[in-house]
């Protein structure tokens, strides 16, 4: 084992924006990507894969930024068993303080039978590739991808190719979330056991979520030797997602009595990058979901407040505080100052210059007029809102009025700014939003097709701000916008027109972008 993984030591590899990104619908602007890399680095994840640099010009741009950027995290980018893939990722990585090259291909029978290759033949290439990769760099990962369907005997001889050709981590991964805990462990430990050289490495977990058991199989793989573990935020990926982050952190945090390993985390930042990666990406988190839904601390029956009144230990195994997540209570009112806010956002983790809590401060004040009661939510929701730093924005909502009666169609009156000039239109359409978003079509005409429209309230109450996600594709391109307004109509049509923005600047890099592949398109 290297030095980088200790006995009791478990390395944090975060794909988030990998694995997590490629996830249909989940794309993130170069923007996000560098602040959601930005705070993954500041949460002491160990291992940040910011992306696969040769699927496009955007992939590779923001990896290669990300590597600029990082402080402290391995920043690694995926390539295929391929030269020019392996060539394009280290191109982008070697920016980075330290960087990785993560290569990997299909080793089940399945798998096997796509490139066509045989057995012998696939193992010339492992060979070729990683010793590749690793005159590049000399912080190489691989992955037999499939792992968990691939025979143990051929397992073993690809994994030993690789650890002889230089790989200093070998991932194993389940792409299809078939495995179960038990058998999770004993793969891992049939490779200690049977491998030539594994003492010299750290393998690694890497489990999709098809069965529910992702973070099952990856503690039992933990328990089994593994000292690092592949994981998104959120659990966010394909399907059913990746292991989650914050489940693996806290499980290791909380029963550290019977899984006695550490890592490098610092948990109470849990909360706030599970809002920013759900926010950006447009996936909304399920309430019931471990650690970051918006239940997971809540204690609602009567027997439950009881208790919890006598002794938080009763129904809690975890304090909120320990994931970042400050009580919910009011905060601030109209007669609050300036002084009061820049506090209470200190305190939700939001650092502001003199200049931006101006902004925010009458944002704040507009917002507090139209509510009673501001809580911690609702700021985080002002601080989240897309659609009020955008200067540069293309379109620009200045006007929406709307008709609504029970008996139908509905009106929207509206008046974008489009390239500085106002212009206005009334439409109708099944519903208010329909309408609204009808009056957008017929001021700026575009193909872009609604793929996902989702809307949550911030807090309770009739008067709580609503949030809305909105995910649009045009040719193949994804733009998620959101935005939020004590006015749901209003939060919906902002979302829509910061959708449409991000579209419009995609569209306007498109003319440089090789064409997109993703890592399933073996070559
Ligand atoms: O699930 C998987 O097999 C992967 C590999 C590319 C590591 O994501
Ligand atoms: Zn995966």
């Amino acid at each position: 084992m290297t030095d980088t993984a200790k006995q009791d030591h478990v390395l944090i590899f975060d794909t988030t924006l990998r694995d997590g990104e490629q996830s249909p619908g989940a794309t993130m602007s170069h923007t996000e990507k560098l602040e959601i890399a930005q705070m993954l680095d500041e949460m002491g994840v160990d291992i940040i894969e910011a992306g696969f640099p040769i699927a496009s010009e955007g992939d590779f741009n923001a990896v290669s930024e990300i590597a600029r950027q990082s402080q402290n995290s391995v920043i690694c980018g995926l390539a295929r068993a391929d030269f020019r893939d392996i060539d394009r990722c280290w191109e982008a990585v070697k920016h980075a303080r330290r960087p990785r090259i993560h290569t990997f291909i299909g080793t089940s029978p399945l798998h096997r039978a796509i490139p066509n290759l045989t057995q012998d033949e696939m193992v010339v290439r492992i060979h070729d590739t990683v010793s590749h990769a690793r005159n590049l760099c000399d912080n190489v990962q691989w992955s037999p991808m499939d792992a968990t369907r691939t025979e143990d005997d051929y397992l073993c001889r690809v994994v030993e190719t690789a650890i002889k050709a230089g790989a200093t981590t070998i991932n194993i991964p389940d792409t299809v979330g078939y495995t179960a805990p038990r058998e999770s462990a004993e793969l891992i430990r049939m490779l200690i056991e049977n491998v030539p050289g594994a003492d010299e490495i750290v393998f690694a977990t890497h489990c999709h979520n098809d069965l529910g058991m992702a973070t099952a199989n990856s503690l039992a793989a933990v328990e089994a030797g593994a000292r690092q573990v592949e994981c998104t935020i959120n659990g966010l990926g394909e399907r059913a997602g990746n292991t989650a982050l914050e489940e693996v952190v806290m499980a290791l945090k909380v029963r550290n009595d019977i899984m006695p390993y550490q890592t490098k985390i610092d948990s109470t930042k849990i909360m706030n990058i599970s809002r920013r990666v759900a926010s950006v990406s447009g996936f909304a988190v399920q309430f019931n979901k471990a650690i970051v839904g918006k239940n997971a601390f809540a204690h609602e029956s009567g027997i439950h407040q009881d208790g919890m009144l006598k002794n938080a230990e009763t129904f809690e195994i975890m304090r909120p505080e320990d994931v970042g997540l400050a009580e919910t209570n009011l905060v601030l009112g109209k007669h609050s100052g300036r002084a009061a806010l820049r506090a209470k956002l200190k305190d939700l983790g939001y650092e502001l210059a003199d200049n931006q809590l101006k902004d925010v401060f009458v944002r704040f004040k507009a917002l507090a007029d139209r509510k009673k009661e501001v809580f911690d939510d609702d700021l985080i929701a002002l601080m989240s809102d897309e659609t009020t730093n955008a200067e540069h924005d293309r379109i620009k909502v200045r006007s929406l009025r709307v008709v609504c009666g029970t008996h139908g169609p509905q009106e929207a009156d509206l008046t974008l700014t489009i390239d500085g000039v106002d212009q206005s239109v009334t439409a109708t359409g099944d519903g208010p939003v329909d309408a609204t978003f009808n009056a957008v079509k017929a001021l700026f005409k575009h193909d872009a097709r609604l793929q996902l429209y989702n809307v949550a309230a911030v807090t309770e109450g009739t008067d709580a701000q609503a949030t809305v996600s909105v995910r649009m594709e045009e040719n193949g391109k994804i733009a998620v916008g959101s935005s939020a307004d004590t006015d749901t109509v209003v939060a919906s049509c902002k979302a829509y027109v910061n959708a449409l923005n991000k579209l419009l600047v995609r569209r306007e890099k498109a003319g440089g972008d090789v064409a997109e592949v993703s890592y399933k398109d073996v070559s």
